[in-house]
């Protein structure tokens, strides 16, 4: 199985996304997932062997086992054309053929605990994205019920979360409505079939898609390690931040490097890089067996 940092079709336009290559064939794409890790919002120089297929048999997973409109064509190389069946090496595994969609230009996230913005927002002001959480809540927390949480796609720089109201004035009530329904929807199953198999699904984000004929499509990767914040059920405690179950030796090792995140990371040493892939097989191993 080779690693892949980078792939290159030639002939087709690519998009280089942190993690994913896209390429465009017009009314369809290509979704090659790379095994590049991002953290601390920089790509680091070091690949992960066998991540990209791991969230690529993630997604897979997922969308047979939810069996919901989605924008999954296929995975066989052959039909994405001779030029992607000639790098079969590189692109077996990691590629999916998909419906192009107009990409709803939001974060459908959902939170089913209190982690990452929605903890540092509620600790100011005792909401999540404008939506009043009850008092006296502790870090990790679990929510009463699952809220959601929209935020903006910014091309650089952190994504923005807002209000459901902010969702409204941008895409419309008709349209704002029926994704937060679908979100929540989709994040209840998922995180009800994760507990089963000792994992916390503690926040997702999904990205939606629309059609010419208005059909929603869920898009993007679905319910991965790096869409998600998945915590080990018998490592979950309230008041902690519980260690993140893919990127935390990664995170660690960073901050305990000179490495200011102002400039391009350093190179992982092997047994971080070791370990890192571990985890993505693990997460696999656990959802899926
Ligand atoms: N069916 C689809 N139609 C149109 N665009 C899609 C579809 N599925 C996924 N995409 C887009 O493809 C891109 C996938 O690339 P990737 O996730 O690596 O990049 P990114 O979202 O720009 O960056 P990052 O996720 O690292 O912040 C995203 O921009 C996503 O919105
Ligand atoms: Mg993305």
């Amino acid at each position: 199985m080779a690693t892949l940092a980078y792939s290159d079709i030639p002939g087709y336009p690519c998009r280089r996304g942190k993690v994913r290559d896209v390429y465009d064939l017009g009314d369809r794409l290509v979704l090659v997932a790379t095994d590049r890790l991002s953290a601390f919002d920089w790509v680091l120089p070091t690949p992960i062997p066998g991540k990209g297929q791991i969230l690529t048999a993630l997604t897979l997973f997922w969308l047979d086992y939810l069996q919901i409109p989605n924008h999954l064509l296929s995975t066989d190389l052959a039909e994405m054309g001779p030029a992607f069946a000639a790098r079969a090496a590189d692109l077996e595994g990691r590629t999916c053929l998909v419906r192009k969609a107009a990409v709803v230009p939001l974060e459908c996230v959902v939170r089913g605990y209190l982690a990452g913005s929605g903890w540092k927002e509620y600790q100011c002001d005792g909401t999540v994205c404008g939506i009043a959480l009850p008092p006296g809540l502790r870090q990790s927390a679990r929510l009463p019920e699952p809220i959601f949480t929209p935020a903006t796609k910014e091309e650089s720089g952190h994504d923005r979360n807002i209000s459901f109201a902010e969702m409204t004035d941008r895409i419309g009530s008709e349209l704002a409505v029926e994704l937060r329904r679908r979100s929540l929807d989709v994040y209840r199953r998922a995180a009800d079939y994760a507990h089963a198999r000792g994992l916390i699904l503690a926040d997702t984000k999904f990205e939606w898609g629309l059609m010419p004929d208005g059909t929603i499509l869920l898009i993007d990767e679905v319910l991965t390690p790096d869409s998600s914040r998945y915590w080990p059920a018998d490592e979950y405690r309230e008041g902690i931040s519980p260690p993140s179950f893919d990127k935390q030796f990664v995170r660690d090792w960073l901050e305990s490097t000179t490495w200011d995140k102002n400039s391009p990371p350093p190179e992982l040493p092997a047994e971080i890089v070791e370990r890192t892939a571990a985890k993505y097989r693990e997460a696999y191993e656990r959802l899926t067996r």
